[in-house]
């Protein structure tokens, strides 16, 4: 696979590094800034905080949310990142089974795991969908007072009822990763409509520092003890801001071919009223495809806790899911449902 970014978006990415060489900030810049803003845009956000890595945008959530010691219910059909940011964060990883139709978090399994130690829950709408039940998940989180955190990575361009994915907790966390829907090589966002948490989110990722104008003057204090390193450097948001530009195009181009496949296969993830999808995955099951690309989630992520239980759900779409190619370029795309038949069975 190569990424595809021809002469054009090479052009405007050039063209913003010389702004940067000429402005002289290399990290927490003006391209940093207008990345923010556009991506808080494309999202309906009212803030985002742009972040190294989309890791350490779910790290920086959770220590937000201070849950040391505390228990944080996320699924067991995801990459590491989820829960291992968890764990870095001091709290007790509680995993939960998925549903079959979505791969995702479910209110009963919400239900069936929350205690007085529950202190947040982080659903994953993995696979470039919106989890079907986000909308229960988030009413029973209102209720008994836990926070609720999305993890986004997968979900550039998902949309629920016209929502997008970070819209129902306090705040939804995106990655940019080569592979991603959106890619920027490394990178992350965290998107937000609570100004106070995007605010404590930008000291963090930044040692904890805040910088204020008084009298004219930059003055410094740190009042975070908790923050880290987790700043996008000026050269990812310059990237960012050319790939943002192109999702209209990226995310037609999916759901083209995903019409397409809606044709070839009867078997795959079918949406609720109101949800599309960002396509960072097309899921079907119980097919054998000649072309493929990985899977939305391998081995299941409770064999670090070697908790010895079994999540009957997710062990069955392990077995059972496979992904026709939906990568931005993938060079069959333009054709026939008939051709694509062909090469995929
Ligand atoms: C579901 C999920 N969450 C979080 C991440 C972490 O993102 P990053 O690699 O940008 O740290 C990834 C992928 O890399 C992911 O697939």
């Amino acid at each position: 696979m190569i990424l595809p970014f021809g002469a054009k978006e090479r052009a405007e990415y050039y063209r913003l590094l010389d702004g940067m060489f000429d402005s002289n900030f290399w990290s927490d810049g003006p391209l940093t800034r207008r990345f923010e803003e556009d991506f808080s845009r494309f999202t309906t956000h009212s803030h985002a905080c742009a972040f190294s890595s989309g890791g350490l945008a779910l790290l920086g959530m959770l220590e937000y949310l201070d849950v040391r010691g505390a228990e944080v219910i996320v699924p067991t059909n995801t990459f590491m990142a989820t829960p291992l940011a968890v764990q870095r964060a001091g709290g007790r990883v509680v995993f939960a089974d998925c549903g079959r139709a979505d791969l995702c978090l479910t209110l009963a399994e919400v239900k069936r795991l929350t205690n007085e130690k529950t202190k947040a829950v982080m659903v994953v709408h993995i696979g470039g969908h919106i989890a079907f039940e986000i909308e229960g998940i988030a009413a029973f989180c209102r209720e008994k007072g836990i926070a609720l955190i999305e993890d986004c990575a997968h979900a550039h361009g998902a949309t629920f009822k016209g929502k997008t994915a970070g819209s129902w907790g306090i705040g939804g966390a995106y990655s940019f990763y080569a592979t991603k829907t959106m890619p920027t090589g490394e990178g992350g966002m965290v998107v937000t409509n609570d100004r106070g948490f995007d605010e404590w989110l930008k000291m963090w990722r930044n040692y904890g520092k805040k910088v204020e104008k008084v009298n004219g003057e930059n003055v410094i204090t740190y009042p975070l003890t908790s923050g880290f390193h987790a700043r996008m450097p000026e050269t990812t948001a310059a990237l960012g801001i050319v790939q943002l530009k192109r999702m209209p195009e990226m995310l037609e181009w999916k759901r083209k071919l995903a019409e397409k496949y809606d044709r070839i296969f009867e078997r795959h993830v079918h949406f609720p009223a109101g949800m599309e999808s960002g396509y960072y995955k097309y899921i079907v099951f119980d097919y054998a495809l000649k072309e493929k690309t990985g899977p939305v989630f391998g081995e299941l992520c409770n064999w670090f806790l070697k908790d010895g239980k079994t999540y009957a759900e997710s062990e069955w779409v392990a077995k059972h899911h496979a992904c026709p190619p939906m990568y931005f370029g993938w060079e069959h795309s333009d054709k026939s449902v008939d051709a694509l038949r062909k090469i995929l069975l």
